[in-house]
């Protein structure tokens, strides 16, 4: 592999809770743990990313990560008695499918923990963490808009998306779709190639529209269809809009929103189990695959 080259691998493709979740019979998990092939299982969003096929930035760490690892040998030790491909994480919000993975983590390898001032003092605040010793595992603050090299020959620039606090923070009224720090979207270059990754989106504003024209591919909030599945399917009490996540189908939705920005590859991701995407030949997943988009799987590699 070349310095001049962009590799993602997908580790995890699924939202919070993975396919099938642990206590859900839902018709998308139903499928996925009886086997057969309709729905595949997914595991917790997260992407690896690399210039050079040998050091590699993870693009969040999901409570997966361990699994994720044995799924993926690039990330496997290579050599001598400690070893890991995984030089840098990279932490996109405070989400629990987004940082618990750090945990996954201890055991005394150095590497760098990037995100923004905000998501790293949320790291900070709990001492679980502290298990990734301060002086072997660098937190290194970034700002938005201000690229840097996490690795050689990859670049890598954050950008504010519209979010929200992570859940388990949430208290009293919650501001969906505040901009700042707290949610942010990341693009990466490598070899003239930028790739784009915004796993949670609140809605399409016209930075992000504009950090997403153009790339050779992105990875795009594919959490929910529509935005009531959860309630309709008798899920949970909250609409996409309320968890920060644009839903794909609608006047609203991302299919429609994204339709005049140019990639030559436009993937969901951190797609939710209630999600009908997720089963093969669905009417809801032709047409996701009509407009042009294709649905992330476990162990999918975008090489550009
Ligand atoms: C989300 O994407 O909205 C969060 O991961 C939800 C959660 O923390 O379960
Ligand atoms: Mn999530
Ligand atoms: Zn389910």
């Amino acid at each position: 592999m070349t310095a001049s080259s962009l590799r993602a691998i997908v580790l995890g493709s699924a939202a919070g809770g993975g396919v099938p979740q642990w206590n859900c019979r839902c018709r998308v998990c139903r499928l996925a743990w009886e086997g057969g092939g309709k729905v595949r299982p997914r595991t917790q969003s997260s992407v690896a990313v690399s210039a050079d096929g040998e050091r590699w930035l993870l693009l969040n760490a999901s409570p997966d990560i361990r699994q994720q690892i044995w799924a993926t040998p690039a990330l496997h030790p290579q050599a001598g008695l400690r070893h890991s491909p995984i030089a840098a994480v990279l932490v996109t919000n405070g989400d629990v499918d987004h940082v618990t993975g750090l945990l996954g983590l201890r055991e005394r390898q150095p590497f760098v923990v990037y995100g923004t001032t905000e998501t790293l003092a949320t790291i900070a605040d709990n001492k679980i963490f502290q298990v990734m010793a301060e002086d072997c595992v660098e937190r290194s603050r970034i700002e938005l808009g201000r690229p840097f090299e996490p690795l050689p020959g990859l670049e890598v620039e954050l950008f504010s998306v519209p979010g929200k606090v992570p859940l388990w923070l949430e208290q009293g009224v919650v501001d969906v779709g505040e901009e700042g720090e707290k949610t942010v979207g990341v693009t990466i270059r490598a070899g003239g190639k930028r790739l784009v990754y915004i796993p949670g989106c609140a809605r399409p504003t016209t930075e992000v529209l504009a950090r997403l024209d153009g790339a050779d591919a992105f990875f795009f909030d594919g959490t929910l269809y529509d935005d009531d599945e959860m309630i309709r399917e008798g899920l949970g009490t909250k609409t996409g809009g309320r968890m920060g996540h644009m839903p794909i189908s609608g006047e609203t939705g991302t299919i429609a929103a994204l339709a005049g920005v140019a990639s030559r590859r436009r993937i969901f991701i951190h797609i939710n189990n209630s999600n009908p995407v997720l089963i093969e030949g669905s009417p809801e997943r032709r047409a996701t695959e009509e407009a042009g988009w294709e649905i992330a799987f476990d162990g999918m590699e975008v090489s550009l």
